[in-house]
């Protein structure tokens, strides 16, 4: 196909900080078919993405935004106030981006996350380019304060198209007309061998990997590490990841829990992993314990492409991962924020190792089928090429 009618997309993305919607990016645009899409992204702010982007051959732009690209997603909307203040703050900025989207006039515009889209979107539809956005977060007053929730589903109906994470995302914005499902994928490259060929650590190993945030609930399993170790003295818990996006308090509360709880020598905190794939294969047990309903949960998802058994709380993405049908279970489902639960289901896991290699090697087909990066490519591209098309 010739060069000439590849589609020019413009990614947005407001942080180069390496989070879940981030990765996502740069998994999706590795499996975009260069002939067909040219895809530019454009970062508020310096970083591993932009590096990680670099790296795969994807170009990148930085217009910094400064710190606002770092304030939570908490504080930008509590108030009225704080609304309009942070609206005037991003103005200048909002002029800066105009001028640049003025300048490469791309064919889609594509905010991946929600601060991108917030500027993004109007922005776009003022200067009447097409605009998908992709959002990676619940819109949910569980999640966010109530006033962004009125804010985005208000801003993602101007959008050509949205796309979601899940069905469980999906939900969250009731009555959207034009919204597509496009469940992260992993790249080849993430895949490890069949479960049944791994060798697990011996004591056990169990671990919780993800940035450390209330909504991944570190504290829960801090908890449950307690209550498993009075059992099975013997097992290993492991933190595995950092506090970002000004979770930083959350991260002092679980260490001080941990020693509160006098399992301080138990838990070990590793602190960013630039291998979440090598954290994986050393652990006996994957622990996802986010004790809101996890938008997707890619980590679930890694995890069993690693072979690694799995318990997650059952809520949002995580059920939907985990979904199957009774008797070949992929792995345990917990209540969330129920530290007693998950206690029992990790013993549980730790004592019938060929029950959770069963779990996990259906995990591992299961996974290897549903979540490939080049389905979640077909669906991005071809939302990207509706919307371009509708123009
Ligand atoms: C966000 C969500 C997470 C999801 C990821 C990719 O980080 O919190 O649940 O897996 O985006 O969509």
């Amino acid at each position: 196909m010739a060069r000439s009618v590849r589609l020019r997309i413009l990614a947005l993305g407001h942080t180069a900080t390496l989070g879940g919607a981030e990765l996502a990016l740069a998994r999706l645009l590795d499996a975009v078919d260069p002939d067909r899409f040219e895809v530019r992204t454009l970062l508020f702010g310096d970083g591993p993405l932009a590096a990680r982007l670099r790296e795969g051959g994807h170009p990148v732009d930085v217009l910094a935004l400064g710190d606002l690209a770092a304030a939570g997603r908490h504080a930008v909307g509590r108030t009225p106030l704080a609304l309009v203040r942070n609206a005037a703050r991003t103005l200048p900025f909002g002029v800066r981006l105009g001028r640049e989207l003025r300048r490469l006039r791309p064919d889609v515009v594509y905010p991946n996350t929600l601060k991108a889209g917030l500027i993004g979107v109007p922005l776009a539809r003022l200067l009447g380019l097409p605009v998908v956005w992709h959002l990676h977060d619940r819109i949910s007053p569980d999640y966010l304060p109530p006033l962004m929730v009125r804010l985005i589903r208000f801003v993602a109906r101007s959008a050509a198209a949205v796309v979601v994470n899940s069905d469980a995302t999906a939900a969250t914005l009731p009555g959207h007309p034009r919204l597509d499902v496009a469940p992260p994928g992993f790249g080849r490259d993430q895949v490890g061998p069949p479960p049944g060929t791994r060798v697990p650590p011996c004591p056990p190993v169990v671990g919780l990997l993800g940035r450390i945030s209330p909504t991944k609930g570190q504290l829960v399993f801090v908890r449950a590490a307690a209550r498993v170790l009075q059992r099975q003295p013997d097992v290993r818990f492991r933190i595995i990841g950092s506090a970002m996006f000004g979770a930083e308090r959350y991260a002092d509360e679980v260490h001080a829990e941990a020693l509160r709880l006098g399992v301080g020598d138990a838990v070990e905190f590793t602190g960013f992993t630039p291998s979440p794939a090598s954290a994986l294969d050393d652990l006996t047990l994957c622990v996802h314990a986010s004790p809101t309903p996890e938008p997707f949960g890619q980590v679930i998802v890694e995890a069993m492409i690693r072979g690694v058994p799995v318990v997650a709380t059952a809520g949002g993405g995580a059920t939907e991962i985990m979904r199957s049908a009774p008797g070949a279970e992929l792995g345990w489902l917990v209540p969330p924020g129920d530290d007693e639960a998950l206690a029992t289901a990790i013993s549980d896991a730790l004592a019938h190792p060929d029950m959770a290699l069963a779990r996990a090697e259906r995990a591992y087909a299961s996974a290897l089928e549903r979540f490939p990066i080049e389905r979640t490519a077909d669906v991005v591209t071809g939302v990207w090429r509706r919307a371009a098309r509708a123009r």
